[in-house]
């Protein structure tokens, strides 16, 4: 697990873009793992201007989100498919039709999760898969309990993600929904670069979890520690109970240009 600490979250989003913008100009037809949330967006903002700058083209990629809220309509402003579109589809060039997320509205639950498994096998698999982390140390929303091993299903938010989420349904906690469905631990853990990105102080003691801590389903996050390429880029105030963060520091620093994330 590689960790950088930046000096701003947008900065971390900044670095994130470069190992996109790297990504899809050596392989146009990439696929693409996309999160909602505050954290992608300084990624997508960076992203935005460089597409706009002609310096990377999403015209041939494809996304998978990574979750989706049960039950919001279609034209939920909060559905993340349509956050997605609005933070970054319609800010680049990336065809509309060429991202898709588990369906929130699907009848048949297992089978919708299923189906979703086998869009992103048919793709094959995810490339570049970009990440949160919730307060709780979830990611997707494979909340504490998760089986490391999880799948795409239905998923129980807990109290704590209800509350850190309302803020997006004008603090109206009754207003987030209590499930979703999500790409499982098991699905995040075959993409093949997984990106996460962290800000913030609210978020320091489930960074220090995920990177420091023992593997556990209680901070479903470490499970990454058992994944060959994955990239943390914080903020100082995330990154302020790592107790490695020196190292980490001296390790970026001496680190050649050549290498990239
Ligand atoms: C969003 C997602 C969540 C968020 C996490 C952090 O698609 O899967 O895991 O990444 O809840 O949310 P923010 O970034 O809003 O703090």
């Amino acid at each position: 697990m590689e960790v950088v600490v930046c000096e701003s979250a947008e900065a971390a989003g900044a670095l994130a873009a470069d190992a996109v913008v790297a990504l899809l100009r050596r392989a146009p037809e990439a696929v693409l793992g996309l999160a909602t949330g505050s954290s992608p967006l300084p990624l997508y903002d960076a992203l935005a201007g460089r597409c706009d700058a002609g310096e990377v083209s999403f015209a041939r990629a494809r996304g998978f989100t990574l979750d989706e809220y049960v039950g919001l309509p279609a034209d939920h402003p909060e559905r993340y498919r349509n956050v997605i579109d609005t933070e970054l589809v319609s800010r680049v060039d990336l065809p509309a039709d060429a991202v898709v997320g588990p369906d929130g509205l699907a009848d048949d639950v297992p089978a919708a999760c299923a189906a979703y498994e086998q869009a992103i096998a048919d793709a094959g698999g995810i490339d570049l898969q970009v990440l949160g982390i919730g307060t709780d140390g979830h990611v997707g929303f494979n909340e504490p309990g998760s089986s490391l091993a999880s799948r795409t299903r239905i998923k129980t938010l807990t109290h704590q993600t209800r509350l850190d989420n309302a803020r997006f349904f004008d603090d109206d906690l009754d207003a987030v929904p209590t499930h979703c469905l999500t790409q499982g631990l098991g699905t995040i853990m075959q993409a093949r670069h997984v990106v996460l990105l962290a800000s913030g102080h609210g978020k320091a003691e489930a960074v220090h979890q995920m990177v420091e801590g023992p593997v556990s389903a209680m901070w479903p996050a470490t499970v990454l520690q058992h994944h060959p390429h994955v990239t943390v880029l914080l903020d100082e105030p995330a990154a302020g109970r790592l107790q490695l963060a020196a190292y980490y520091r001296d390790t970026y620093r001496a680190k050649p240009a050549w290498q990239g994330l």
